[in-house]
């Protein structure tokens, strides 16, 4: 058992799961044979995705930095990952050491990680929930335990409505989510794309179908709702290597095959 109190009979190693399959294309060493082989037809099929990862990352670091610059002392990270260098929480109190932050994931392997690295510190927590039943992340305990919904709330929402289908309805999981929070909390989110992939993913698609969640890529017009609510901040959403760059953008070739969108945006 963890200190989260799942134990190893509850991690499934019979087929790919999404937060692994990440963790690989970091180059973690938190997965499995089933995810680096799945996650070795994605890279035939988009040899960008390692970089595109790091970019994905690297742009969410940028945010964390970029909104407990803007006053944020609180955080909800919904889909975070297994735990990588650094975390939200690390790279926050670089900036403001009594920043709180709520850790939410619905993958078990997340969880099982989620001790020393993520929890093993004071004014954090994990919650094993669903993004798809936002409802079930503002009642959690732990959630409601860390975060004073009275003051401006982070949410990050980094590389996981794209594993929200149309069906499940990713707008109203953000509004949900938007209702409970009070002006001046902003919303950090990052989303997969096949803008700059004009011929489509189909292999990639079919690699997730096998996953345990399925990879819903969507353009930039269908994104930017998500929004909704929230008035997005400059440089707006784009292509993740372009928002707010710690050096000079990487120039128009060095893009291609980066299929993640990111933007941040505040509640007035
Ligand atoms: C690609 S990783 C992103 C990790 C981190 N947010 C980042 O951007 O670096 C996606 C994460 O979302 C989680 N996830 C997928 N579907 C989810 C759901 N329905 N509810 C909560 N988490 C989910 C996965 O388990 C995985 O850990």
């Amino acid at each position: 058992m963890t200190d989260q109190g799942f134990s190893a009979e509850e991690i499934d190693t019979s087929r790919p799961h999404p937060a692994r399959m990440y963790d690989y294309y970091l180059g973690g060493r938190d997965n499995y044979q089933v995810d680096r082989e799945a996650a070795e037809r994605v890279v035939a099929e988009i040899p960008e995705i390692h970089a595109a990862a790091r970019m994905n990352r690297a742009f969410l670091e940028r945010a964390v930095r970029f909104v407990v610059e803007r006053g944020m002392r609180q955080i909800i990270d919904i889909g975070t990952g297994i735990p990588t260098s650094p975390n939200p929480h690390e790279i926050a109190r670089e900036i403001a050491p009594d920043v709180r932050v709520a850790y939410i994931d619905n993958d078990p392997i997340v969880a099982s990680h989620a001790g020393a690295r993520l929890v093993g510190t004071p004014d954090t927590g994990f919650a094993l929930a669903d993004v798809r039943k936002p409802e079930s992340i503002l009642e959690h305990p732990t959630v409601r335990e860390l975060i004073d919904f009275d003051r401006p709330v982070a949410v990050l929402l980094a590389a996981v409505l794209h594993f929200v289908t149309d069906e499940e309805a990713p707008a109203r999981v953000v509004a949900t989510l938007s209702e409970a929070l009070p002006a001046g909390s902003h919303l950090v989110l990052s989303h997969v794309t096949t803008d700059c992939h004009p011929g489509g993913i189909p292999g990639v698609l079919e690699v997730y179908e096998n996953a345990t969640a399925t990879l819903n890529p969507r353009s930039h017009a269908e994104i930017l709702p998500f929004f909704e609510g929230f008035r997005v901040l400059e440089p707006g959403l784009v292509q993740v290597p372009l928002w707010r760059p710690d050096s000079s953008p990487p120039p128009a070739g060095a893009l291609s095959g980066i299929g993640f969108y990111g933007g941040v945006a505040v509640k007035d």
